[in-house]
């Protein structure tokens, strides 16, 4: 039975010495997050500040979650997901100070119970990842909203749900949109999840990709990458989408394009990205070839409905860690991974350290915007300022050891000229 301590809710703290490890091998590879570390020791902008991050609770994130302790805040961590929980990594965090509510596969209720003991920290500025931590403040803790100052969230479906709420009126502080900075979606949702996505598929189920028909479901940036990646090894990729300007892009990118009914008769694999739910139901399963794979990579688990397919179904097991078969009527097995969860972090790492690298330094640079610009911003989702954008951008560069070239005076004064 997990333990329960002062600063913590976690499964194992002799866990910790393998959770360092994890960690020690990510920060060696994300150059641009040591730089802002190095930086934070010494100016400590977060000192005396309480920082609740809500995010995927692996080596990445807990990374991210040194860098700011090392600008002086104090830090509490909490999962975004019940099954990206590394516990491990968790147990590394809370021997190193940090606060931490979390574990591996928690149920509804403990994920729940987690998010409240994060909110008892009362938190001066907070990251979030997907809406939920925000979306409990507002619903069930709203004494905190006169002392949270600010927040930063990192996905499209987190934004989504921002924006309504700004809509609304209903934003009790202002939020920073990392999720749609540049140094974010074209490289994080692009290669990041076209890796990451690839990566959870292939160590799960030890298979082929090349020659097999991959559907994905949505082309949006994260679409592409995996469009783009199951391209690379081989396989045929239908595109589907409710888009038609992104439909166009997917077809003339080179893939095929047709609704879901039509590819779910097709496909060998399928991936939904899209952001939406019920984007395979039971309008879908009864088409299927025998010994479909599914799997989601968007933020909730509502795209591939596992309830309708369980009602379908005469018999589900685990075939492997992070497989469930489920067999219809006819005979036919349809098998879900992850149970539908994102399947690049709860059967997988999550993304490559170098693209977490630049996420993650969109985040600290924003949180340092927040605490600096205290009482200067309205209750309102604000994008990240393109000084930020164009910094993580220089030092990724930098830290490739490549350069660019600059404009010339002459040539700045021909791109402000509006006559000849
Ligand atoms: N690692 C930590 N957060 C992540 C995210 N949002 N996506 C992929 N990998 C991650």
């Amino acid at each position: 039975m997990p333990g329960s301590q002062e600063r913590a809710t976690i499964r194992d703290i002799t866990l910790a010495p393998q959770g360092q490890k994890k960690i020690d091998w990510v920060a060696h590879h994300m150059p641009v997050l040591n730089q802002l570390r190095r930086e934070f020791e010494e100016k400590l902008p977060f000192v005396g500040k309480k920082v609740t991050i809500c995010l995927h609770l692996e080596a990445k994130t807990a990374y991210l979650a040194k860098t700011i302790q090392a600008g002086g805040a104090e830090v509490t961590v909490v999962a975004s997901n019940p099954l990206s929980t590394q516990d491990d990594v968790v147990a590394a965090l809370v021997q190193g100070g940090i606060r931490a509510h979390a574990w591996h596969g928690a149920t509804a209720e403990e994920y729940h119970k987690h998010l409240q003991l994060a909110l008892d920290f009362e938190p001066d500025y907070l990251i979030d990842d997907g809406g939920d931590l925000v979306s409990t403040i507002h619903r069930e803790r709203r004494e905190l909203l006169a002392k949270v100052k600010g927040g930063a969230e990192e996905t499209t479906t987190g934004i989504l749900r921002l924006r309504a709420m700004d809509r609304d009126d209903e934003l009790g502080f202002p939020m920073i949109a990392v999720n749609d900075a540049d140094c974010k979606y074209l490289f994080d949702n692009r290669y990041g999840t076209g890796q990451s996505v690839w990566d959870g598929i292939m160590r799960t189920t030890n298979l082929v990709v090349a020659g097999k028909t991959v559907v994905v479901a949505g082309y949006g940036w994260c679409g592409k990458g995996v469009a783009m990646r199951a391209k690379g090894l081989g396989a045929r990729v239908i595109v589907t989408e409710i888009n038609p300007i992104k439909a166009n892009e997917a077809w003339m990118d080179g893939f095929e394009v047709s609704p879901m009914l039509d590819a779910a008769r097709k496909g060998d694999v399928f991936v939904t990205v899209t952001g939406n739910k019920d984007v395979i139901t039971a309008e879908h399963f009864p088409v299927m070839k025998p010994g479909a794979i599914l799997c989601n990579a968007g933020h909730f688990d509502v795209e591939v409905n596992g309830v309708e397919l369980a009602r379908l179904a005469v018999t589900r097991r685990e075939v492997r860690p992070n497989i469930e078969e489920f067999v219809l009527a006819d005979g036919r097995q349809i098998y879900l991974l992850a149970e539908g969860r994102l399947v690049n972090l709860a059967a997988g790492d999550g993304h490559p350290a170098e693209v977490m690298d630049m996420t993650f330094a969109l985040q600290a640079l924003s949180l340092r915007y927040l605490v600096e610009h205290t009482g200067d911003l309205g209750n309102h989702v604000y994008s990240v300022p393109t000084e930020i954008d164009r910094r993580v951008a220089k030092l990724r560069l930098a830290s490739l050891g490549l350069s660019i070239d600059s404009l010339s005076e002459d040539q700045e004064k021909y791109l402000a000229a509006w006559h000849a």
